[in-house]
């Protein structure tokens, strides 16, 4: 058995958890990874306060073993997911992005256990500073929203500078990888792709054969999806969003704003405020006439996510992929995914030690 802080922490088995991802993570995915002896994450940016009342129970039905839920402190009834979380008697909530000091402490209080995320050492010292039990420090090979530094330099760095579970994401494939993170600092590890390639992930086979087919050069991070970098596979539409003018940009996203808000439940003010914090979030606010199209743009990402991992439409959905899809060409269930991840990270701590001779 590997027993790390991570796993004394959450009172999971092993120290590997599925990483949230919108419109995939749900139910079905995150309860099947906390059956495994993982942690589950219910992605809860993409779902209305219903949806999240509903996929908690559904969850708790599923699995007796501790689950999360992933939310954003920037989003305008984040205070009463937090209440639903507390209700529901989910044993863990983790940020997406920046956390909030009073959200902590509601959460703390009622006996949640709290993880933030971040793609700097800055934002790791912050959360720890504000009381949060561990962080997912996520570096640039990761899916989705990135930062700049790679994971091999990240974690290192924030397992250096904070004194609570560090746990890593961005590229992380298998047992190797589990003991290389270890070895930086690290509690265990965190893993998006990876999980959405699993026979448990509810994403359309169409979808996953795209990504199974993507080689190591087969993703790009780009910004003009939502205005802050985000790495996904490198398709035409991508080519297109890439090459489009800033005009063309915004009357799009102003369409996908409103497909998104019709969805979310979510008044105008609302929506465009949520763009307006997930830019500020990320430092990448701009000033003037730029600003008000930029807020915009952040609607792109729930429409187009839900385009591919929904709808099934790789032509014209968004699929954010961690460049670790190029060694990815199988689709195990989640219980042969950490099965095999955690006789590997043995074999490998066994052979590591033959290195050492007297
Ligand atoms: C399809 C997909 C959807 C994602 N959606 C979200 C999301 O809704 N919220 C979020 O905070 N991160 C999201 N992410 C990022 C993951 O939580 C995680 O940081 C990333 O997948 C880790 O890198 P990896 O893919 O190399 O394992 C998403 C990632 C993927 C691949």
């Amino acid at each position: 058995m590997i027993r790390t802080r991570l796993t004394e922490l959450l009172g999971i088995r092993y120290p590997v958890v599925q990483a949230a991802m919108g419109y995939v993570s749900g139910p079905r995915l995150a309860a099947a990874t906390s059956n495994a002896g993982g942690l589950g994450q219910i992605a809860s940016a993409t779902m209305s306060l219903a949806e999240l009342e509903d996929a908690i129970a559904e969850t708790a039905g599923r699995t007796a073993a501790p689950f999360g839920v992933n939310l954003r402190a920037d989003a305008p009834d984040a205070a009463q997911r937090v209440k639903l979380i507390i209700a529901g008697r989910v044993p863990v909530a983790s940020f997406a992005q920046a956390p909030r000091p009073e959200l902590i402490a509601a959460l703390k209080e009622a006996g949640v256990i709290t993880i933030a995320s971040a793609g700097a050492r800055r934002h790791a010292e912050k959360a720890a500073a504000w009381g949060i039990d561990a962080v997912i420090a996520t570096g640039s090979e990761g899916g989705g929203h990135v930062g700049a530094v790679p994971t091999s330099l990240l974690i290192p760095q924030v397992a250096a500078a904070v004194d609570i579970p560090v746990i890593a994401a961005g590229g992380f494939l298998d047992g190797r990888g589990l003991v290389a993170t270890l070895a930086w600092g690290a509690a265990g590890i965190a893993m998006g792709t990876r999980f959405l390639l699993t026979s448990d992930s509810p994403v359309p086979d169409t979808v996953k054969r795209v990504y199974l087919a993507a080689g190591l050069d087969g993703t790009v991070v780009t910004t003009r999806a939502d205005g802050v970098p985000h790495r996904v596979l490198r398709t035409t539409m991508v080519d297109r969003l890439d090459q489009e003018g800033r005009a063309g940009g915004l009357v799009r996203a102003a369409r996908n704003a409103a497909a998104f808000r019709g969805r979310s439940g979510l008044s105008w003010r609302e929506a465009i405020g949520q763009g307006w914090a997930l830019r500020r979030s990320t430092g990448r606010q701009g000033t003037g006439r730029r600003q008000g199209g930029l807020s915009w743009v952040a609607a792109n990402t729930p429409v187009l996510l839900h385009a591919a991992m929904v709808d099934g439409r790789t032509d014209l959905g968004l699929m954010p992929s961690g460049q670790v899809a190029g060694l990815i060409d199988d689709l195990p269930s989640c219980v042969e995914l950490i099965g095999a991840i955690m006789r590997e990270a043995e074999a490998c701590l066994d052979r590591l030690a033959t290195f050492r001779s007297e």
